[in-house]
């Protein structure tokens, strides 16, 4: 089977992560870890977008040159990933030279292929989305609307891409591949943006207006507009023309392409993703079956509202994981919203799933049973030859989570996959609860039913800290030390059986994995 090549959105160095940022990529490290226990050699690629006019305008603002001010903020990003134990295996920074001697040669491959040319264009043009307008963008008064921010009218000479050419193509290539795009419902919006009149994209901006960016090889007047350089981080990091390019220390891009997932948020599926990208690829001789997979997360709102700087309610995940732990935040975020749907960032629903499920469900129930272990068996897994329903009812749930929990992961519902793994944990409790063995333990006639309870228990644990290893690596690390069995080496999720922790295993010591956090000691939420 071909590597699993996963992807995200590289994100815009003019500002510094938000939990939005946080979402996407710890999203797309959870998959690449799922993926790895399921036996798929992952290549993971995360990164930063750091050329543009809003760097460069931010930048400026901050009396700073582009380079320093792009390094600053992108370590912020890297200190986050670090904080969120995102490891992805490749980083793509668009200000990497083997970036850019890519982005070079892929222009001018279109360019020798007749796919550029250069034109005189005066129209209106916006400020802060960077992009001219057309007709199409007027509202009903006829206006350009604020999201627009301030519209100027100018001409200019610029190259474009023979975009128009081949959107016939491109609808042809969404209707016939249902695959393209995840969820599929999103797949109406690409076809229905396609029905206006074609255009061809611009894809450049004269030095003079725009120095911070990749030059174009053939016309070093004017430099790369920022979608086409970013969208080509998928590729060049990838490894694609390395040899050409001289980039021997890049994978090798034959077996990794296409990628399997693209994950990106819905504001950035068209035209960017679903339009420019799959064209672009087009145009440079890929074919329909090299076509990359996309994957659209929603949004996270808070109360509500879209965050922004001026309504003051961006929400800064280095200091929710510093108070929640990096494990902690990144639970909340798999758990609290399903994959493609927008959700509503909560201080009372995060504080409410790690106090609620984490500290008092899962550790909890590993505190307890790893207590009683140690208190009436000396903290060695005895099997014994009793069994009853009570041990079978909970070996069924355990067998019944995990075929539940492998379709919701292939099918990127992590939440449901979270609720899998938590229906063990559900159980494990009513189980303790049924069985009472701190009532066992004090009855000598009881020994073997009070052992195979107690093994039960932690042999249940032991899978829940598997499943939930993607969500949750260091913490889960840590209840597996606890139960003294770490992953074995080439662990396959998909085979999981019960039986895992051997007669006469000795467990260790318990320490609280998830300690509870007093809500009095947490600052007031930031009012929105
Ligand atoms: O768009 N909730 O960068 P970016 C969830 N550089 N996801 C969110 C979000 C929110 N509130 N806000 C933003 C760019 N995102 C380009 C991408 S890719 C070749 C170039 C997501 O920093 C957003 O949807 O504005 C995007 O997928 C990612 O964060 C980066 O956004
Ligand atoms: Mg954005």
């Amino acid at each position: 089977m071909k590597p699993f090549y996963i992807t995200t959105a590289i994100d815009y160095t003019n500002a510094p992560p938000h939990i939005g940022h946080a979402y996407e990529k710890v999203l797309a490290d959870v998959m690449a870890r799922f993926q790895r226990a399921q036996g798929r050699e992952v290549y993971f690629l995360t990164g930063v977008d750091q050329h543009g006019q809003k760097v460069q305008k931010s930048a400026e603002q901050a009396g700073q040159s582009p380079e320093d001010f792009v390094a600053g903020v992108t370590s912020h990003f890297t200190a986050l990933w670090q904080q969120l134990e995102v490891r992805p295996d490749g980083w793509a920074a668009t200000t990497d030279e083997r970036h850019k001697r890519v982005v070079q040669a892929m222009l001018q491959r279109l360019h020798d292929d007749g796919q550029l040319y250069k034109k005189s264009y005066r129209g209106f043009y916006s400020l802060r989305q960077e992009q001219f307008l057309t007709d199409r963008e007027r509202d009903e008064n006829g206006e350009f609307g604020p999201q627009w921010g301030e519209v100027v009218e100018f001409e200019e000479e610029n190259w474009y891409f023979r975009l128009g050419q081949h959107v016939a193509w491109l609808r042809e290539f969404i209707r016939s591949h249902p695959d393209f795009i995840f969820p599929a419902h999103r797949a109406a919006e690409v076809l229905h943006a396609l029905e206006g009149p074609e255009q061809d994209l611009c894809i450049s901006r004269p030095i003079e207006r725009l120095s911070w960016g990749i030059p174009l090889p053939f016309d070093p007047r004017f430099v790369n507009y920022v979608w086409f350089d970013a969208l080509s981080n998928y590729l060049s990091f990838a490894g694609y023309l390395g040899q050409e390019c001289g980039n021997a220390d890049l994978p090798a891009f034959e077996p990794l392409w296409p990628a399997d997932a693209q994950i990106i948020g819905k504001d950035i599926l068209v035209p960017a993703h679903a339009v420019y990208w799959p064209i672009m690829l087009h145009a440079l001789g890929f074919s329909d079956e090299q076509m990359p997979r996309l994957v659209v997360h929603g949004w996270w709102n808070v109360r509500g509202a879209k965050m922004s700087k001026s309504l003051g309610n961006v929400i800064d995940p280095k200091l929710l994981a510093a108070t929640f732990s990096g494990d902690g935040l990144r639970y909340y975020l798999m758990r609290d919203i399903a994959t493609g749907y927008d959700s509503d960032f909560s201080d009372e629903r995060l504080l409410m799933s790690y106090n609620k499920e984490l500290a008092g469900g899962l550790g909890n129930l590993l505190n307890r049973s790893l207590n009683m272990a140690h208190q009436y068996l000396g903290g060695v897994v005895d099997w014994s030859d009793h069994d009853d329903e009570h041990n079978q009812a909970l070996r069924r749930t355990v067998a019944e989570a995990l075929p539940a929990y492998l379709k919701a992961m292939n099918g990127w519902g992590i939440d449901e996959g979270i609720a899998a793994a938590w229906s063990v944990v559900t159980a494990a409790n009513a189980f303790v609860d049924a069985t009472k063995p701190f009532m066992l333990a004090k009855d000598p006639a009881q020994g073997a039913r009070l052992r195979s309870v107690l093994a039960h228990l932690a042999e249940a644990l032991w899978h829940v800290s598997a499943l939930l290893d993607p969500v949750m690596p260091t913490a889960m690390a840590k209840v597996r030390e606890q139960l003294a069995l770490p992953l074995p080496d080439g662990f396959r999720i998909d085979q999981l059986a019960w039986g895992v922790l051997p007669q006469g295993h000795q467990l260790a010591k318990p320490t609280p994995v998830f300690p509870r956090i007093d809500p009095a000691s947490l600052a007031p939420p930031a009012s929105a």
